[in-house]
């Protein structure tokens, strides 16, 4: 029996939560459970909730910059979690991943250029792309027996063809659920030297790694391959912090530091927010014994969704993941029309999903359900869906 209670539920309506209370703005009625965007209904620990409590009654919140304290909690955390050190001038805090994209972008290319991309893959990283005016070019992971894989071929092709300056990697995978192996980022780090791409590695779910699996940071690949190297990490996945709108970008070499920070500051963002640096800095130091609860309480919700499919549903596929709360499901084995698939899962279901389609092009028979909620709640949207289907 663990310290943390997981299966707790939090009433999250009328809280202006994005999952909870905008269903009717984003999907014209509020009748659907949400399994959707990727946050989890967990309640944070009273360790961290104290020393946010503690910040607020201090009851001053006038600018504040990240010091060597703050900087010590993120290097604490990815020295102890996943090995390696960082320089504290190497990191740039900003309001969150997607942003530091944004930056990324604008700062390493010009309009027109080429971004490479690996659909299906987390939508915004298009979306970042085309709304900057640059070319988003796709390297299709390959699905093949139930598992994503990278041609290699082929995206080494598509840097050529199309004089591709920047690579968005997401390590480990949203939504599809690899966790690289060390080998595959290997190939994908001499191709992209090779033809002197700039790679921006999305390590945001780093953290959420299932038993067997080991994440392999990019910055540890070998030294040759920081050159060119910007890291996306946040603790906002992994303790559900995206509220408070901090992300750590880790740039190594000088020069892409210097020239990240000027997009940054062009941008006129200096000063982060200080409840999101309070809660950072706490989860860093305080955090790890619920993460390493909440992991195996996610491999359990994993198991109950795996074993109901496999008796219940079989005509669903669970791709199985290595890592990510979020589970990609393979409905190809219900139905192959993409609008008649909404339906079931909108108007029977009664569940808010993200569909496949927004992922990329060729993922229309795939749905995106995030498992990080109590069990409780995962049961109920498992019903629904075997009431839809039977
Ligand atoms: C791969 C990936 N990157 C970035 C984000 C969002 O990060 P942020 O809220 O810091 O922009 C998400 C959120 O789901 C994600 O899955």
């Amino acid at each position: 029996m663990g310290k943390y209670n997981f299966d707790a539920i939090v009433e999250r309506r009328n809280t202006d939560s994005i999952k909870w209370d905008f269903g009717m703005k984003r999907m014209g009625r509020d009748d659907l459970l949400p399994m959707w965007v990727a946050d989890m209904d967990f309640r944070l620990p009273d360790e961290i909730l104290s020393d946010l409590r503690k910040r607020v009654d201090h009851g001053v919140f006038g600018y504040t910059d990240p010091g060597e304290t703050y900087y010590g909690t993120v290097k604490y955390w990815y020295k102890k979690r996943h090995g390696f050190d960082i320089n504290s001038k190497w990191i740039v805090v900003t309001p969150g991943v997607v942003y530091a994209i944004a930056c990324a972008i604008r700062a390493l290319t010009e309009p027109g250029d080429a971004v490479l991309i690996q659909q299906p893959v987390y939508y915004p990283f298009e979306g970042t792309i085309i709304a900057n005016g640059r070319k988003a070019v796709n390297s299709q992971l390959v699905y093949r027996y139930g598992r994503y894989e990278i041609d290699f071929a082929d995206f080494e092709k598509k840097i050529i063809d199309n004089n591709v300056k920047l690579f968005l990697l997401c390590s480990p995978h949203n939504p599809v659920g690899r966790v690289w192996t060390k080998q595959e980022l290997l190939k994908i780090a001499d191709i992209c030297a090779a033809h002197d791409v700039y790679v921006f590695a999305d390590e945001i779910h780093s953290d959420f790694v299932y038993k067997g699996y080991k994440h392999t940071p990019y910055i540890t690949l070998g030294e040759t391959y920081n050159q060119k190297l910007i890291v996306g990490t946040s603790a906002s996945k992994t303790f559900n912090l995206a509220g408070l709108q901090v992300a750590n970008i880790i740039i190594p070499n000088a020069k892409v530091n210097s020239i990240f920070r000027r997009e940054n500051a062009a941008n006129g963002y200096s000063q982060p927010n200080i409840l999101g640096m309070t809660a950072t800095g706490s989860v860093y130091m305080r955090g790890e014994k619920w993460l390493d609860e909440l992991l195996v309480y996610l491999e359990g919700n994993l198991a109950y969704v795996r074993n109901f499919l496999r008796e219940k549903l079989p005509q669903v596929k669970l791709v199985e993941p290595e890592g990510t709360y979020l589970i990609w499901l393979d409905f190809s084995g219900v139905t192959k029309d993409p609008k008649e698939l909404e339906k079931i899962i909108v108007d029977k279901a009664k569940l808010w999903l993200d569909s496949g389609d927004i992922f990329g092009r060729k993922t229309a028979l795939f749905e995106r359900m995030n498992i990080a909620c109590p069990r409780k709640i995962l049961e109920q949207a498992m019903e629904q869906l075997y009431d839809a289907l039977k």
